[in-house]
């Protein structure tokens, strides 16, 4: 064998420089001041790969047309334009899809609900769910074993992902999970600026800045933290930080948190939203009510809707704002978006369009 030694040495030289770049892969790299989410270095590229698929695939709905992008748009952060969603059978939905940027961090999911913690919990519930329903394959779990069992790509990336064996139902509840890990949204304009470049977002942002940190408008106290919101998970803290709060919207329709818990001072709370690409979710809040950022700052300034309750937050009194900030602010606020996150093609639609 000696003599073919200095051989495969020179192959694998040759392979390794002459070598494409790694095409981008379904696990993205993390920038150096982010610190992994919980799992990260588990994270793996086949069921993410696989799971991506399942969340474009409407054959994972019951009348065929409806999948999970339905309502979480790439090009809206993963959330929804129609203020509140509406599922397969039409039946309208209660809220508003929330983007799903950075879904990894949050250590409680759904606007109100301080009980679902887990991706692979969360989503039987548009599969399954029937309350409305959402996909509407619940009683239809034996379609999905035959399309995972038929359909030669899905045959092939579970085998892949997790052998021949096992539930299928289950593993597809982990790709789906594992796809959704990797919707890391970390590249805005706001970013590069605090990272130390100071021409990356215009003076107008800068001073919308200072508004949002300042004791007058009070927005950090709420929407602090690495991704704008109080509800985060950061492994290197002890504690997870989960917050619901009343901000005076005063909807009688929705008891928001108090529906889970039971305890009336719960009304009207909801967790806070990252915002993160808040320019392209409207429309705004869990009922989908605000039409623009202008109107959300409106509201805040008036210190909720009148009527908005008794129950309003403390750091919800309103405030004073001139036309000038109000830009100011918004400003600093479309300054969060990513738009590298919202095209990326290693988060879009793996099958091709329809013609
Ligand atoms: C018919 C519209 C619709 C479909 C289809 C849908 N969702 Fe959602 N999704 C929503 C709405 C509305 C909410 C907010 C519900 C709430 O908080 O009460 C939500 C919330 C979520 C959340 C919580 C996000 C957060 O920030 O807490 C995740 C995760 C999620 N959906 C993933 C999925 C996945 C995965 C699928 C496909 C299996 C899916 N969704 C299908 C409308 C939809
Ligand atoms: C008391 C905590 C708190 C404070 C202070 C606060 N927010 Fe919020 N914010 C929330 C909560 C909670 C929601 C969701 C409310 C709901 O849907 O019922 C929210 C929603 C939003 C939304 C809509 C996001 C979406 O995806 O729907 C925007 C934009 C926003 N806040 C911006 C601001 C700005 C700007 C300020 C400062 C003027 C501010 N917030 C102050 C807690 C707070």
């Amino acid at each position: 064998m000696k003599p073919f030694a200095p051989l495969i040495a020179g192959l694998v030289w040759l392979l390794t420089e002459t070598a494409p770049a790694p095409a981008a892969g379904p696990v993205p790299a993390l920038p150096e001041w982010l610190p992994p989410p919980a799992g990260w270095e588990r994270l793996s590229p086949g069921k993410a790969e696989l799971g991506r698929r399942l969340f474009y695939d409407t054959r994972l709905s019951a009348t065929g047309d409806v999948s999970c992008a339905t309502c979480h748009r790439q090009d809206r952060a993963f959330s929804d334009p129609r203020g509140v969603s509406a599922g397969a059978f039409g039946d309208r939905l209660r809220r508003n899809a929330p983007s799903l940027a950075n879904v990894a961090y949050r250590p409680v999911l759904l606007w109100a609900n301080p009980d679902v913690r887990r991706l692979e919990d969360q989503l039987l519930r548009p599969l399954f769910g029937a309350d409305p329903p959402e996909m509407g394959m619940n009683g239809r779990e034996d379609q999905l074993r035959r399309l995972f069992r038929r359909d030669e790509t899905y045959r092939r990336m579970f085998d892949a992902a997790f052998g021949a064996g096992g539930d299928r139902l289950e593993q597809m509840a982990v790709a789906m999970a594992e796809f959704q890990r990797t919707l890391i949204s970390a590249r805005s304009a706001y970013d590069r600026f605090r990272a130390g470049d100071r021409q990356a977002i215009l003076p107008a942002a800068r001073a919308g800045a200072d508004l949002f940190f300042s004791e007058r408008l009070q927005c950090f106290q709420c929407h602090g933290g690495l991704h704008f919101t109080d509800t985060h998970r950061d492994r290197r803290l002890a504690f997870d930080e989960a917050a619901f709060h009343n901000t005076g919207l005063g909807d009688p329709d929705d008891p928001g948190l108090a529906a889970v818990t039971g305890r009336p001072e719960d009304r009207g709370r909801f967790r806070t939203p990252s915002l993160r690409n808040v320019a392209v979710t409207a429309p705004y809040m869990h009922d989908g009510s605000v039409e623009t950022l202008r109107g959300v700052i409106e509201l805040y300034a008036a210190g909720g809707r009148p009527g908005g309750g008794p129950d309003r937050s403390s750091l919800v009194p309103g405030f004073e704002i001139s036309e000038n900030e109000i830009r100011h602010l918004t400003a600093f606020l479309e300054s969060l978006t990513d738009e590298a996150f919202l095209t990326d093609p290693a988060y879009a639609n793996p099958f091709p369009a329809r013609k």
